[in-house]
């Protein structure tokens, strides 16, 4: 792995708090697992992430968030967070309070509460659009995979890098109608298709986790979230490429507002999120990354997180008790 140098901004901005802000996310959507309320489960996490971000001294703009000014009222791109406005350190954040909020309706597995952060101008400021994601885990050879490939060129690399055959190699997708002809293609290679109703991050983070057998990660899920995994790889390692994906002339508008033109460019891991970063998450409910909030007699509350940096590699696996909180 390619070392980063640590930055002296985010020195300045203690790794351990963006747990406690991921852990308020996670703890506000908690009452609303199982409820089979999307909205009030999101709108519960966007308020805690929100006031725990503004506890924290520093001068932080959402650059990744609930969407844009005029269609979310909290944590919308642009939005400064931040009790230090203007003196203390220039952080970008992209965040998603609640990653799975159908998951959380449902009370299904892998909803997470997850941020990054890297130093102002380092987070791609990916649109409300769709991205197409390729990720593997770390100990390949760079560029191993390659988006402009097709998916049996993937398979077959990653399967001869690995010393197997591609009938071996296990695949996760995110199970839509749109990824039909994908899962077609990596069934007739004879691969193992791993299919997630939701939460895309977990599963291009699972490429990361031996535990999980998944060598890969294929289709297309959200642009910011595929931010989101691009940052938690960048600290664990891994390789990721990703395509935004534009549906119609509006969001092509919204990409270039933000200032993408090449709107074809294939993102490495590396362009999507630069320099020293930090990311965390909380469990929601219970996932292959991490166990979710467990509310215990007497008002104890559990939760699991997990933060890692990039510059140092460190990951940090956080179990949290609460007491007196609702
Ligand atoms: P939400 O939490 O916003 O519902 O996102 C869940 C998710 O599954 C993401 O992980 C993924 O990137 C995206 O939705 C996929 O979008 P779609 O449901 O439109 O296929």
């Amino acid at each position: 792995m390619t070392t980063t140098p640590a930055s002296k901004v985010l020195d300045r901005v203690l790794v351990l708090e963006m747990v406690r802000v991921t852990e308020a996310a996670a703890i506000g959507a908690s009452t609303l697992i199982g409820r089979g309320d999307e909205k009030a489960a999101d709108h519960a996490a966007v308020e805690a992430m929100r006031a725990a971000l503004n506890e924290l001294a520093m001068d932080g703009t959402v650059v990744i968030g609930e969407g844009e000014r005029d269609e979310a009222p909290m944590l919308f791109i642009g939005e400064k967070v931040g009790s230090a406005q203007g003196t203390g350190p220039k952080i970008d954040i992209a965040l998603d309070p609640l990653e799975g909020t159908t998951i959380t309706a449902k009370a299904g597995p892998n909803a997470l509460a997850v941020l990054a952060v890297a130093e102002e101008g380092n987070l791609l400021n990916a649109p409300d659009v769709y991205m197409d994601k390729l990720a593997v885990g770390p100990g390949y050879p760079d560029g191993i995979i390659d988006l402009a490939k097709s998916p049996t060129e993937n398979v077959k690399a990653v399967a001869a890098a690995k010393g197997v055959e591609p009938d071996e190699i296990i695949v996760c997708v995110l199970d839509r109608p749109r990824h039909a002809d994908l899962i077609a293609e990596l069934r007739g290679l004879g691969c193992g298709v791993v299919l997630i109703g939701d939460g895309d991050v977990a599963g291009v983070i699972a490429v990361t986790n031996p535990e999980t057998n998944i060598d890969l990660y294929m289709g297309q899920g959200g642009a910011p979230e595929g931010v989101l995994a691009a940052a938690a790889l960048r600290c664990v390692g891994g390789q990721f490429n990703g395509r935004l994906v534009f549906r119609n002339e509006d969001e092509r508008g919204r990409a270039r507002k933000w200032g993408i033109d090449n709107l074809d460019k294939i993102y490495s891991r590396d362009e999507l999120a630069k320099g020293d970063c930090i990311f965390a998450a909380t469990g929601v409910t219970d996932g292959s990354l991490l166990k979710g909030v467990k509310r215990m007699k007497d008002g104890l509350i559990t939760t699991n997180s997990v933060v890692m940096r990039a510059s140092s590699g460190t990951v940090r696996w956080v179990s949290g008790e609460h007491r007196n909180k609702r």
